[in-house]
């Protein structure tokens, strides 16, 4: 979909539909002109109560010739004084999927145009864009069957009469590039599993990297054993695929942050088999990798003045023959041992060598984690948040902040020194499943097994997994992936680089 913006007043735009958007309190007095040409159309819908302006609703007016556009498309905005760029986003994606779903092919709106307190039009050029760009994206690459019944707009222009195109241009520049880095995300987690491998990720990463000028290292099998990865090579031990260790660099500016994804292709729980019920969907388990490619994708773009390295540790968690088992000790980067006690717990001991290694080797000045780390997040705090978790308090006030500003939002659990003794273990340094009975605080001793795995550097620990998967479609994110944590990141990110 081309997306551009244009001066000129949407009134006499022509296109299939121009999209304007209405509040509670009436249509507004701009519009009069409109209203009039459509004989009081307009005005008739809100005075019979069939259109009442009511936040996610829509309505479409034929315009039979009366105007340059073959149709108007009201979105209802709500409240005014309720309004703000997380609506603006959701009014743009769900009015994007109507047009296109009535199979309109070139639409131009002004969403960005209605008032919102404290955001200027490069904002909101902004968050219509990643509203309808987000909203529009399909995973249809391996449907064969009516494939003519897929519907794609073919243009959205955003036609600017307030006079500041130059600040809409680059609001919708921005959200070009933060929407297609989560499409890009939404993309490499939707593959299936079996394609998706981690010589597939190898292969996604190298591509982003020649497109993007990044540095790329990948360290293979050999290379693995040769440097200790102890806790990668122990879970992909039962895997017919050799794992991955991917590393990224985008050197833009000063401050140095390490972003680490948990990168399971697959998650099956390995010999601590998942029931089927769990074991689908499992091929989300490499969003946290995937993200961290859609936040270099992004920040290059961008050209953030910041020095970003990315971190990935990629490999199935499979039960073959040859299989980490429960009672194994497994001696990681850090040279600190793990005792297993449930494979299913990969996560944590993959990402044991990734964080010491981002800490060792590349001596950042903060670290990110994003993982889909336990169930007991999604059962926690749902799909809207991430639990954040970690060692560094103006980190995890920046990432809050940059979730609160983003609308992809993370809440901070409880971190307190106890939760350390629940991970002991009698055999070795740390063990991978608590001592709590019934996996109390899953969320928290997992984050809690991760720190000690970074020594001094701050750290901030994101698990994903509620939001990086969705179950329903929502206004801007259909089924499947949704590519959380890409704008919370280069968000945070910018924040940084302005200083
Ligand atoms: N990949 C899962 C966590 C997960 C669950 C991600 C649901 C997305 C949706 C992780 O590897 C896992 O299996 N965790 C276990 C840990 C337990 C064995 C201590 C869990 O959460 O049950
Ligand atoms: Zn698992
Ligand atoms: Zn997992």
């Amino acid at each position: 979909m081309e997306m551009r913006a244009v001066s000129g007043s949407i009134e006499s735009f022509k296109c299939d539909c121009i999209i304007i958007g209405v509040f509670e309190e009436g249509l507004d007095p701009r519009y009069k002109g409109l209203d009039q040409k459509l004989g009081g159309a307009l005005s008739s819908l809100s005075r019979t109560g069939e259109f009442k302006g009511e936040f996610k609703s829509a309505k479409l007016v034929t315009t039979l010739g009366r105007t340059p556009a073959k149709n108007v498309l009201l979105a209802g905005l709500g409240k005014k004084a309720e309004y703000d760029l997380e609506k603006l986003r959701k009014a743009a994606g769900i009015t994007a999927k109507y047009a296109r779903n009535l199979g309109l092919s070139y639409v131009a709106s002004n969403l960005h145009e209605n008032f919102i307190k404290d955001a200027g039009p490069r904002d909101k050029a902004q968050a219509l864009t990643e509203g309808a760009a987000l909203a529009l994206y399909q995973f249809t690459k391996y449907r064969t069957v009516e494939k003519e019944k897929i519907r794609k707009l073919k243009s959205l222009v955003i036609v600017d009469s307030s006079g500041s195109l130059e600040d809409v241009r680059k609001g919708l520049e921005r959200g070009r590039i933060l929407s297609e880095a989560t499409n890009y995300v939404r993309t490499l987690v939707n593959e299936p599993a079996s394609i998706m491998t981690s010589l597939q990720m190898e292969k996604e990463a190298r591509q982003l990297a020649a497109k993007n000028r990044l540095k790329i290292r990948v360290f293979n099998k050999a290379e693995l054993e040769k440097l200790g990865f102890g806790g990668l090579l122990a879970v992909n031990r039962g895997s017919m695929i050799e794992p991955r260790f991917i590393v990224m660099e985008y050197a833009g500016g000063k401050g140095k942050v390490a972003v680490v994804g948990k990168g399971i292709t697959f998650d099956s729980g390995g010999l601590d088999l998942k029931p089927a019920a769990y074991m689908d969907g499992m091929k989300c388990d490499k969003a946290g990798a995937c993200t961290v490619m859609g936040i270099l994708k992004a920040a290059s773009e961008l050209k953030l003045p910041v020095h970003v390295i990315g971190v990935m540790p990629v490999t199935e968690n499979m039960p073959g023959n040859m299989a980490y088992k429960p009672g194994d000790v497994v001696t990681t980067y850090s040279g600190k041992t793990i005792e297993i006690g449930n494979t299913d717990a990969e996560g944590r001991v993959i990402l044991s060598d990734a964080l010491s290694y981002a800490e060792k080797a590349c001596k950042p000045d903060a670290i990110i984690d994003l993982a889909t780390l336990t169930g007991a997040c999604v059962v926690a705090l749902g799909y809207s948040a991430a639990g954040i978790m970690g060692t560094g308090r103006r980190l995890l006030e920046g990432l809050k902040k940059a979730g609160d500003e983003t609308f992809e939002r993370v809440w901070e659990l409880p971190f307190y020194e106890e939760f350390k003794d629940a991970i002991k273990s009698e055999v070795a340094d740390v063990k991978n499943i608590s001592s709590y009975p019934k996996g109390e605080a899953g969320a928290i001793t997992a984050a809690a097994f991760l720190s000690a795995f970074v020594e001094a550097t701050p750290w901030a620990h994101i698990d994903i997994a509620g939001p990086a998967w969705i179950n329903e479609e929502w206004p801007y994110s259909p089924k499947g992936a949704t590519g959380y944590g890409v704008r919370l990141v280069v968000r945070f990110l910018e924040n940084m680089g302005k200083g």
